[in-house]
């Protein structure tokens, strides 16, 4: 495929999941950003068609995780899968998040526990804005995954 502008943009990758009743999904994601500083939010560009944008419908609760560099195997499971037909979570080792209880990935370098406060349509995706209930940082000497020119870092 041919390399555009966009692919001078350095993301960042990180885990994006949600439970509603019993169902859990995540994914990976690039398209994530801090958007207010005071209250302290994020934001996470999804697609409609996602299992997990489907569910945070439902839950109005999501938790953004910064991937470790050295975990490339999980973003490969969580990017290239649904979890309609694939249980992603029976694949890595994971605990639940201290307020929202929602399911953390084993050797993550920090989590940002959010509550769903804004939907917005932004062409083939949505944004989902998130006001940032707890976090943790649960590793101090790792470095944080980033994607760009499509390879990971
Ligand atoms: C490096 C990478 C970054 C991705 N970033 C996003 C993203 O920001 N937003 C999105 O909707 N999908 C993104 N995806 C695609 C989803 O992770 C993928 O479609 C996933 O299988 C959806 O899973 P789900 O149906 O269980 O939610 C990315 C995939 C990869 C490999």
């Amino acid at each position: 495929m041919a390399k555009n502008a966009f692919d001078y943009l350095v993301q960042g990758v990180y885990i994006v999941s949600t439970q509603f009743e019993n169902q859990m999904a995540g994914l990976t994601a690039a398209w994530v950003m801090q958007s207010s500083f005071d209250p302290p939010m994020l934001a996470v560009s999804l697609g409609p068609s996602r299992q997990t944008a489907q569910l945070i419908n439902k839950s109005g609760k999501f938790i953004v995780q910064v991937l470790d560099e050295t975990q490339r195997q999980v973003a490969e499971i969580f990017g290239y899968n649904s979890s309609r037909s694939f249980d992603k979570f029976s694949k890595v080792l994971w605990s639940r998040s201290e307020k929202l209880q929602l399911p953390v990935i084993d050797g993550v370098l920090a989590y940002f526990e959010c509550e769903l406060v804004g939907r917005f349509e932004s062409g083939d995706h949505f944004i989902y804005n998130g006001r940032i209930v707890n976090h943790k940082m649960l590793k101090q000497d790792g470095k944080p995954m980033h994607f760009v020119m499509r390879d990971w870092f």
